[in-house]
């Protein structure tokens, strides 16, 4: 049987030059370096320029993705933008329209996806149902944060964790047959428990303090709940697509915690060889984790043609999801 699958045919990133060391943050809070590389795998993080917003780095990332996929925006050729942020520009319009605009395209759709740290795996979702039910044939998903707006500088508990950063992929429409030996994305999985909402979220908002608020988070609890959450949702991917974890030739994880990293992927008997990680250099950057993670290991020749790649990311809402893909 004939179906559409969504190929990943080209990835990009970006990150801002400024690079904020843990030896920076310890002049500024009761930090150190051994601490938070200890609890975290962190060394440093990269922070956005005064004025650099997060469509700017969005649509660079995107250029970067488009390049490698070797598809003209401005040309009509991407059908639709879905952005993973939860650091707008502005309230509205969406980041997408903005990064649209930037593109040179006029034709289409473009509009943003909310899911906090699993924006990616969410946006990238909403793509791959546009494309395999005939919606759209080529779809451009971002994921573009810049969390040092939204961070309390004076919490040392949170404001060693996040970054700045965005990355990107290009969807297109291909055949396959159906089956697990399909090039594209497998199968995707969504979750959401709002009763966790008072262990991470931002005490802002338009409805509420007209503010934007600013990042609070339960630490250990988030922890507690992130390994056990994620192993389950990657576990749902294989069990659909009747895969063993051995069949996985990478994970990229959301790269909040080497530590949590580290649990998920045990708990999944994935070894560390097999896992991306860049959360010792990039930090937490939210939605842009996951592309920026895999535009690395596909730029240095980890992630090849045909390799099997599980994906997972979890965060405030609780929301959290696994997509599952060939590349
Ligand atoms: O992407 C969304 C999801 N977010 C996450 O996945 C984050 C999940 N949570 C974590 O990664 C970890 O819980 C943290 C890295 C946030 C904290 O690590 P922890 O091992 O759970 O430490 P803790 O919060 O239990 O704190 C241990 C101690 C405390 O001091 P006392 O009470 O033992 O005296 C904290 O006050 O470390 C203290 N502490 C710090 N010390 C130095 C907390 N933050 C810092 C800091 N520098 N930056």
């Amino acid at each position: 049987m004939t179906t559409l699958r969504s190929r990943i045919i080209g990835t990009g990133s970006y990150l801002p030059k400024k690079v904020l060391t843990n030896a920076d943050l310890a002049s500024r809070v009761n930090t150190s370096d051994d601490w938070i590389v200890k609890r975290t795998g962190i060394r440093q993080r990269h922070v956005a320029a005064e004025g650099e917003r997060t469509s700017d780095l969005g649509v660079a990332a995107a250029r970067a993705a488009l390049k490698a996929a070797g598809v003209d925006a401005a040309a009509g050729e991407v059908d639709l933008i879905v952005v993973a942020t939860t650091t707008p520009d502005e309230t509205f319009p969406a980041t997408a329209a903005r990064i649209q605009a930037m593109l040179g395209m006029t034709n289409g759709a473009a509009f943003d996806v909310q899911a906090v740290c699993a924006g990616f795996v969410f946006a990238l979702s909403v793509a791959d149902r546009f494309i395999t039910t005939g919606g759209a044939r080529t779809v451009l998903v971002i994921g573009a944060e810049t969390y040092s707006n939204i961070l309390d500088w004076s919490d040392r508990g949170t404001c060693v964790l996040f970054g700045d950063g965005a990355g990107a992929v290009v969807l297109r429409a291909e055949a396959g047959t159906g089956g697990a030996d399909d090039l594209g994305i497998l199968s995707t999985h969504l979750r959401t428990d709002g009763r966790h909402h008072d262990l991470l979220y931002v005490d802002g908002g338009v409805s509420s303090t007209r503010t934007t608020g600013h990042l609070r988070m339960r630490g250990p609890d988030v922890f507690r709940h992130a390994v056990t959450m994620l192993a389950d949702v990657a576990q749902q991917a294989l069990d659909t697509n009747g895969m063993a974890a051995d069949e996985v030739d990478w994970l990229v994880p959301h790269q909040a915690n080497l530590r949590i990293i580290d649990a998920a992927a045990r708990k999944l008997a994935m070894p560390m060889e097999r896992v991306v990680v860049t959360v010792d250099r990039h930090a937490n950057t939210s939605a842009a984790s996951v592309p920026l993670a895999l535009d690395e290991a596909v730029r240095d020749g980890r992630i090849r043609p045909g390799q099997v790649v599980l994906m997972e990311a979890l965060g405030g809402g609780f929301s959290w999801g696994a997509a599952l893909a060939r590349w």
